[in-house]
């Protein structure tokens, strides 16, 4: 199984694996990470799954569409590696990701 590395926002990393067919934002949840609140349930319209993911793997990442982009511009905490973890399926390809959860806003 591919591993997602996650740090909250204390600072703690943490290395879980991840279940095929999961987005990285149920895989954060599931994992018992109650600061990220995804409150509408990955239907993009909320902004409460947003994190900061490692540079190195934005090429691998799928095309934000213009509803997260909308969502994101809504939080006083987004920069350029802002995404909502709820669009983005953890592939294999992903194995190795590291995301922080975004600050709240
Ligand atoms: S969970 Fe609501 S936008 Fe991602």
């Amino acid at each position: 199984m591919p591993t997602l590395h996650v740090t909250n926002r204390d600072g703690e990393e943490s290395a879980i694996e991840v279940d095929d067919g999961l987005t990285v934002m149920e895989a954060i949840r599931d994992n018992g990470f109650d600061e990220l609140l995804a409150l509408c349930g990955g239907c993009c319209s909320c902004a409460t799954c947003h994190v900061h993911v490692d540079p190195a793997f934005k090429d691998k990442l799928p095309e934000m569409d213009e509803d997260e982009d909308d969502l994101l511009e809504s939080s006083d905490h987004r920069d350029e590696n802002s995404r909502l973890s709820c669009q983005i399926p953890f592939e294999d390809a992903l194995d190795g990701l590291k995301v922080t959860i975004a600050q709240e806003d």
